[in-house]
């Protein structure tokens, strides 16, 4: 295991549930709007355990080159330990997005799912992105959109300060007014700049699943939920189960929980 990383690893779970959940069919989308083309050099940003990066190094296939980037040594042990066989060279690279190690001009294109609003300076990491682009590169940015048009996230949310923290599941959705992405992007002079509102329904088989994939989820990315030692934060859990699921009951259709999920997507050209 690599220095640095809790032990038992909370970005296996995130891989497990969230990822395999959420991101592999947000991840479909995000690449049908970004087009990668064969051969270009692709930075995916704030990788995570690297969905993205798996993804579209079959795309831009052998030609290409794609480097995951992250701040957090246990994502990135989980994404290396996943790294594909074909397709585009990949590189995994801890690192900051708001200083980027990369020289001006060097990718055609930067993705990042879900990422920038964890930045401690959002505005700061988008000036990096224009920065390492080439002229003619673009990059393909999704947000979640504000919890109040999230009906099943909200639910959530609203049962988690009686357990943890207030504002613990913030985080995630801190960027969800398309107003303030704009303002960001303008500030970082990108000179044509679009956002798309996307909608994805996700279904999940056994809303008994919901609580757990949720509650482990967060804790590889969320420092509220991460604070306590892993023991009592089982516990703690095993305690919030029972609101959780009696919160998403109204979301349940046939046995299957109905997640309506929106974000928006900005695409930024320099
Ligand atoms: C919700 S996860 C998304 C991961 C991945 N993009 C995906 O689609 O699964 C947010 C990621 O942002 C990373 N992150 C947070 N702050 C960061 C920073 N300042 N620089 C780089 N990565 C950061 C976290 O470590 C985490 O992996």
């Amino acid at each position: 295991m690599t220095e640095n990383v809790p032990s038992p690893n909370p970005s296996e779970a995130y891989e497990r549930h969230i990822v395999q959940t959420m991101f592999v069919p947000w991840t479909a989308d995000l690449l049908q709007r970004a087009l990668p083309q064969a051969g270009e050099r692709v930075l995916d940003l704030a990788c995570g355990t690297g969905i993205v990066t798996r993804s579209v190094a079959s795309i831009v296939g052998t030609e290409g080159t794609v480097t995951g980037l992250d701040i957090s040594p246990g994502m990135l042990e989980v994404a290396r330990s996943l790294t594909p066989s074909g397709g585009a060279k990949v590189e995994w690279r801890e690192g900051s997005g708001t200083e980027l190690p990369f020289e001006d001009d060097s990718f055609d294109l930067v993705l990042c799912q879900q990422g920038l609003q964890f930045f401690p300076d959002a505005s700061a990491g988008l000036k990096e992105i224009k920065r390492v682009l080439t002229a003619e590169g673009r990059a393909v940015i999704s947000l979640w959109r504000n919890l109040d048009a999230q009906p099943v996230m909200k639910a959530f949310d609203a049962v988690v300060p009686r357990h943890i923290a207030q504002g613990a599941f913030g985080p995630p959705f801190s960027l969800g007014d398309s107003g303030i992405i704009r303002r960001l992007a303008s500030e970082a002079r990108f000179s044509n700049v679009d956002i798309q509102q996307a909608d994805l329904t996700i279904h999940v088989g056994n809303p008994d699943e919901f609580a757990p994939m949720m509650l482990r989820g967060a804790t590889a990315v969320l420092p509220g939920f991460a604070a306590k030692p892993h023991t009592e934060r089982e516990q703690l859990f095993d305690q919030m189960k029972t609101d959780i699921s009696d919160a998403v009951k109204p979301f349940v259709q046939q046995g299957t929980l109905v997640m309506d999920t929106t974000v928006n997507v900005l695409i930024a050209r320099p």
